[in-house]
């Protein structure tokens, strides 16, 4: 019985290993995040159009309230540990005749823990707090998922009330939208395969960056497109900042998308959020 057992044993786990050096038909490298190197300094808030005062206000009284009871600190947390439990439904979209009932909220639904699909339901940290806000006002929470990069100007001419999309705070938005106080310090981070040791002997973003520096046009890398990622990569020409002419940037809809191809070695690295680059890298690497 026992022979058997281990003879079993032994044929389960030769067919796991074939699997795993195969995946479907072609070998999937992990991804490995170097979280403890970042790369910026950023905060997140919600971006509102410049006319909207009492909107802002109001927001800002919402979310001083959820940081001084610990709620958003709960919130928060729940997604980073996976036992969050929020999801929402949408609705049907507001009408011409009831838009003044709806509370409609801009994001791009692929940036876990903050935006994302739990099957067709929507979830996130964000999305908790729209719902929320939305019940605060009085109102019935309507959620737009859009590009990333039509955020702003869907704030600018109020096709959404606000966008909540783990948006950073910085100049070059500012001078379109109005953000309410922030919620959250982020950073950029970057993620190559496992094996790849070129950051290997990094220990700050200086480090990091002396290496970027270093690279060609045939080093490429990934990112969201319209995000401070990119900007941090390939530079911001508003604000005189080079960013890494020397290497390639490539932006993509969303950031699993620049995750996928790095896997699959058309990128050499990826530059994303960090608990974003956390969260999808740990479900592509299962
Ligand atoms: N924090 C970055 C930025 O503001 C990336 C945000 C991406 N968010 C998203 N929902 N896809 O540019």
């Amino acid at each position: 019985m026992k022979k058997i057992m281990t003879f079993v044993l032994a044929m389960v786990l030769s067919v796991v290993a074939v699997f795993a050096f195969t995946g479907c038909g072609e070998a999937k490298k992990k991804l490995v995040v170097y979280t403890e190197i970042e790369l910026t300094a950023e905060t997140y808030a919600f971006a509102i159009n410049k006319s909207n005062t009492e909107l802002k206000e109001d927001v800002n009284a919402i979310l001083a309230d959820l940081k001084e009871n610990g709620e958003l600190d709960e919130i928060i947390n729940s997604f980073f540990d996976g036992n969050a439990e929020f999801t929402y439904t949408n609705p049907s979209a507001p009408t011409a005749s009831n838009r003044a009932n709806y509370f409609v909220v801009g994001t791009n639904a692929y940036f876990p823990p903050f935006e994302h699909y739990e099957g067709n339901k929507l979830s996130g940290i964000d999305m908790q707090i729209a719902s929320i806000i939305a019940t605060e006002l009085g109102k019935t929470l309507y959620i737009k998922d859009m590009e990333f990069d039509s955020l702003v100007p869907a704030v600018e001419i109020g096709e959404v009330d606000i966008a909540m999309a783990g948006m950073t705070v910085n100049e070059e938005r500012l001078k379109v939208v109005d953000f309410t106080d922030g919620y959250y310090t982020s950073a950029q981070v970057i993620t190559v395969v496992e094996g790849d040791d070129t950051f290997a002997d990094c220990k700050t973003a200086e480090d990091v960056e002396n290496i970027l520096k270093s690279k060609g046009s045939n080093y490429k890398i990934g990112t969201q497109n319209g995000t401070t990622g990119y900007m941090y990569s390939a530079g911001d020409e508003g604000f005189g900042y080079d960013g890494f002419k020397n290497l390639t940037t490539k932006g993509y809809t969303t950031g699993a998308l620049a995750m996928q191809d790095l896997r699959n070695g058309k990128l050499n690295a990826v530059i994303l959020d960090k608990q974003p680059s956390i969260m999808i890298t740990k479900s592509m690497n299962k």
